[in-house]
């Protein structure tokens, strides 16, 4: 029935009124100012609109005064939240839990369709592997997996059960494709991907998303191998439609049809214009270059009409799914009830338990026992309400987030004495005798709770840093606290991983728990007394220095792979004066090893990983492997365990990752309790782009882990025959 609708109303319209909705524009002005636009049947979207009266007005226009009443698309940046704000995407990745992505997603959309907005470019899905990167903050790290799962969960929840229920929004995993792979971190920088890598690493994200029911795409500002992705007809029209079958719409970055013209891929507007459609671009972000050079593009010949039908065919089909024709406003009372509900502000706090994660517990100094009786609450990030939101966060509300601060002194500020000596007031500042009174002030408590790390502002778009260390004086103010002999619990907020190494050694305990949100302060007030129990692991891995990146623990093995004991060896002749004589793949002053590897993260108890056994120990390619093993619970507190399943294809007819995540389970155990857990994994899952750029699974030897993290567990082998 939709696609009936479709045609009959395509067939209705002019060029222009076709072109029209191939235009999105950012709201500006008053309703008067846009509605000339709206009228003549020039715009099809509009972005950054989010008051609902006048969201309604403006559809009125296109509604009752356009020729042929076609509603507009409403959109906006919904990330992670709109009013209550989740942990930041990359935070959440750390749950591994695709339910926290899912629930974060539709306590989005619930608020966000309430003031009419329909369409939000999120997930991001990008993978990165620099965390020099700010949009890192963004996406769910560095892992091919795990951010399909988490991705595909988002667009699940955005898009809820319909689209044509009121409270679902369209999705628009971005950015296609690459992005993350910016040279050096910096970001909009080209990208150098060939096509295997493409398919193995960057692509699967997306296509899941496809799976997932995504309605929308975007195109990537990066150009790859030189190609721009806004001019990429090899993604755009071969893979996303062409394999996977992609019926719904593509949208530009903002500007990146006309950016082609920087990147010297097109010569002027109307030669980007020219190859963002004719590319598989349907809707453009921004720089009007469709609008106003399509209509002699088609009279030319240079743009096929046909080309426009089918974009504007992907747009309308949109509209029509989302059911914007039959209820195309919304009830301009409904959100004051909506924002902020107690289910929202709850689901955001779990969320920030599960995102947090321990990196260090020296002799279980956490969680905080009774004959702690003073602490001290230090560091510019105690207290920053809105820079513990994270990057985009446009409708965040500084009064309405709870931070450390007032949630510890909520928590426990009749019980225990409260010491707050923030030290620095934000975290670039230079400021030793700040620095001297909050050690002085400190010096008093039995424990110091020093909260640092990065503002909102120094991750995400355009907030890329070459430096990884904790700025300002905080790198001063942790070691003066922790010369006061008194136990430093670091908490660190921040929109990626820091170069925090010193700062782990001298503290008693890290909790690392990315920008967490609205709630954050008492997520992080409940893990720091035991009232929750860490669970969150590294979906990134953290690098030691700046100078190892890129570091992530699926690589390929070198010809040369070092071992730890080459690498103690080199320390040691480093030590003496001399020089190593080592000749495999290391760096003489920091091995190979990063701060904390991918998968990682503590708990309060302790877990046993025993008894791994398998289905068979030669499968064939369309058989299932199942994987059992046992899990105890051998500490003292009830925990979570994020067990995880890695892969390793021995031998292949190009060279593949030493260990790929291919499934991971949260398992609750209570003290002393074990439990058998299993995964199936189909022997399909191991396939990839082999040296005939074929999907195919590869006969041969394979090891497993089911580990803890990246680099623990023992492994066991098996072989999948033809
Ligand atoms: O959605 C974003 C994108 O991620 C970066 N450029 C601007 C877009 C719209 O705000």
């Amino acid at each position: 029935a939709t696609e009936k609708r479709v045609e009959a109303l395509l067939s209705k319209m002019t060029l222009e009124e076709k072109i029209g909705q191939m235009n999105q524009i950012s709201s500006y002005g008053n309703i008067e100012d846009m509605s000339s636009l709206i009228k003549k049947g020039e715009v099809g979207s509009i972005l950054n609109e989010i008051d609902p009266v006048r969201i309604n007005a403006l559809q009125r226009v296109a509604i009752e005064e356009s020729r042929l009443g076609i509603p507009l698309l409403m959109a906006r940046d919904v990330i992670h939240g709109f009013k209550t704000i989740f942990p930041i995407p990359l935070g959440q990745a750390a749950s591994f839990n695709p339910q926290v992505a899912k629930d974060g997603a539709r306590v989005a959309a619930i608020e966000a369709s309430s003031v009419g907005i329909r369409w939000t470019f999120a997930p991001m899905i990008d993978i990165a592997r620099d965390p020099r990167w700010g949009r890192i903050a963004e996406g769910c790290g560095e892992d091919t997996y795990l951010t399909s799962v988490m991705g595909a969960a988002m667009v699940e929840g955005f898009q809820g059960d319909s689209l044509n229920n009121p409270t679902s929004i369209a999705a628009c995993p971005k950015h296609f494709v690459g992005y993350g792979a910016a040279e050096g971190g910096r970001d909009y920088n080209s990208t150098f991907i060939p096509e295997r890598r493409l398919r193995n690493v960057y692509l699967p994200p997306f296509e899941a998303a496809t799976k997932a029911g995504a309605a929308t795409f975007m195109t990537s500002f990066n150009d790859n191998d030189g190609v721009p992705s806004t001019g990429n007809t090899f993604i755009l029209k071969d893979v996303l439609r062409g394999e996977w079958g992609f019926d719904g719409l593509v949208v530009t970055d903002w500007a990146s049809a006309s950016e082609m013209i920087s990147h010297g891929f097109a010569a002027d507007p109307k030669e980007a214009a020219m190859k963002a459609v004719n590319a598989g671009v349907d809707m453009e972000m921004v720089s009007y270059t469709f609008v106003k050079e399509l209509p002699e593009l088609v009279k030319e010949g240079k743009v096929k009409e046909s080309t426009i039908d089918e974009a504007v065919r992907n747009i309308l089909r949109i509209k029509y799914r989302l059911g914007l024709f039959d209820n195309p406003y919304v009830d301009e009372k409904l959100s004051s009830t909506v924002m902020y509900a107690p289910s929202h502000l709850e689901a955001a706090k779990q969320a920030a338990v599960e995102s947090a994660i321990l990196l260090k517990n020296d002799k279980g100094i956490l969680p905080l026992q009774s004959s702690v009786k003073t602490v001290a609450v230090v560091g510019p990030m105690a207290n920053a309400p809105y820079e513990q939101l994270g990057t985009w966060v446009f409708d965040g509300e500084k009064n309405r987030t709870q931070t450390p601060l007032n949630a510890i002194k909520e928590m426990v500020g009749d019980k225990l004495q409260v010491i707050y000596e923030p030290g620095l007031a934000y975290s670039r500042e230079k400021n030793p005798a700040g620095v001297a009174k909050a050690a002085s002030a400190a010096s008093r408590a039995d424990v110091i709770l020093a909260f640092v790390g990065e503002e909102s502002i120094l991750s995400g778009e355009a907030h890329c840093l070459a430096d990884l260390d904790l700025q300002g004086d905080q790198k001063a103010l942790i070691a003066a606290l922790a010369k006061t002999g008194k136990p430093v619990v670091t908490v660190v907020m921040a929109g990626r991983p820091l170069t925090i190494g010193k700062e782990v050694e001298e503290s008693a305990a890290v909790l690392y728990s990315f920008h967490p949100g609205t709630m954050g302060g008492p997520a992080l007030a409940d893990l720091l007394w035991g009232k929750a129990v860490p669970s969150g692991k590294t979906p990134v891995t953290f690098p030691k220095m700046v100078g190892q990146i890129p570091v992530y623990y699926a690589h390929n093995n070198t010809g040369r792979p070092a071992t730890r004991n080459e690498v103690l060896l080199n320390d040691i002749a480093v030590e003496a004066g001399q020089t190593s004589l080592g000749c495999t793949s290391f760096y003489m002053d920091a091995g190979f090893d990063p701060l904390f590897p991918f998968g990682y993260g503590l708990s309060y108890t302790t877990f046993k990983y025993s008894n791994v056994k398998l289905s068979s120990a030669a499968l064939k390619k369309n058989e299932v492997l199942t994987v059992t093993f046992d899990l105890e619970n051998t500490g003292k507190y009830e925990g979570t365990e994020v067990a995880q399943l890695y892969v390793q294809d021995k031998v292949g007819s190009v060279t593949r990752p030493v260990k790929e995540l291919k499934r991971f389970a949260r398992v609750t155990l209570k003290p002393g309790e074990k439990k058998s857990v299993s995964f199936e994994l189909p022997i399909s899952e191991l396939a990839f782009w082999n040296i005939d750029m074929a999907k195919v699974v590869e006969p041969g030897d394979f090891a497993l882990w089911v580990a803890s993290d990246s680099q623990s567990g023992e492994n066991v082998f098996f072989k999948v025959i033809d």
